[in-house]
């Protein structure tokens, strides 16, 4: 399956999934990388990768209808299957979404639906949880909601910053992110009602939550 990422920043999640895609059994490969900032570190590491890597800057665009058509041109061009969003800091028009049903998967570092949105660390310590995580998700038009695909839970610590806080999650969000690419490319998530079913086998996320 052919997938387009969209970033904004380093790329740490799609290091990945470029990782796990150079495994030849792995069902999926990222044909296009497209960040909305000029001079993400994540175009560095799909160009390393041999991975067409494109800047698409938001702010040459007037609108975000105009920004996202050349998104979608640049897509279609790599023949782009599935799109995943690891880091993409820019809200999806409707429309945009529209025309990818069940076919953009976001990653988000909280357990959803608590903590969405923008400072995700930040909610989670104020709110003196003791379990966090990350979430994998399809993209509906309410930001960091759409069908959940997979969820890693990682303990909280008490003397966690936002900082160590998310670091312990992204090493989650590491490996919660290729199996769910994985799952989908295999045909093993169906949604039906707002929620997935995933055909996953005993033991598949296994080892993605860190102890508890
Ligand atoms: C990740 O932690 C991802 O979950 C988060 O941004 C980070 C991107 O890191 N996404 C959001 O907060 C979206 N609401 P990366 O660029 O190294 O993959």
């Amino acid at each position: 399956m052919k997938v387009g990422a969209l970033i904004s920043g380093r790329g740490t999640n799609l290091q990945a999934l470029i990782d796990a895609a150079d495994d030849p059994l792995y069902p999926a490969e990222i044909a296009v990388v497209i960040s909305n900032r000029p001079g993400a570190k994540g175009l560095e590491r799909a160009e390393a990768a041999g991975i067409p890597a494109i800047t698409i800057d938001h702010k040459q665009f007037e609108t975000r209808e105009d920004f996202e058509a050349e998104v979608q041109t640049a897509l279609e061009a790599h023949g782009v299957e599935l799109i995943t969003t690891p880091g993409f800091m820019r809200i999806l028009t409707n429309s945009f979404i529209a025309k990818w049903p069940g076919r953009i998967v976001n990653i988000h570092p909280s357990l959803l639906p608590s903590f969405p949105g923008i400072r995700v660390h930040e909610q989670a310590l104020e709110a003196g949880v003791k379990i966090s995580g990350c979430t994998v998700h399809f993209t509906v038009p309410e930001v960091d909601a759409g069908p959940i695909i997979g969820q890693a839970a990682v303990p909280v610590h008490d003397d966690d910053t936002p900082d160590t806080l998310a670091a312990r999650i992204l090493k989650a969000e590491h490996k919660l992110l290729p199996l769910c690419i994985r799952l989908i490319a295999e045909g093993r998530v169906h949604i039906e009602n707002g929620r997935t079913l995933v055909e996953a086998r005993p033991g598949e996320f296994e080892g993605i939550s860190l102890a508890l």
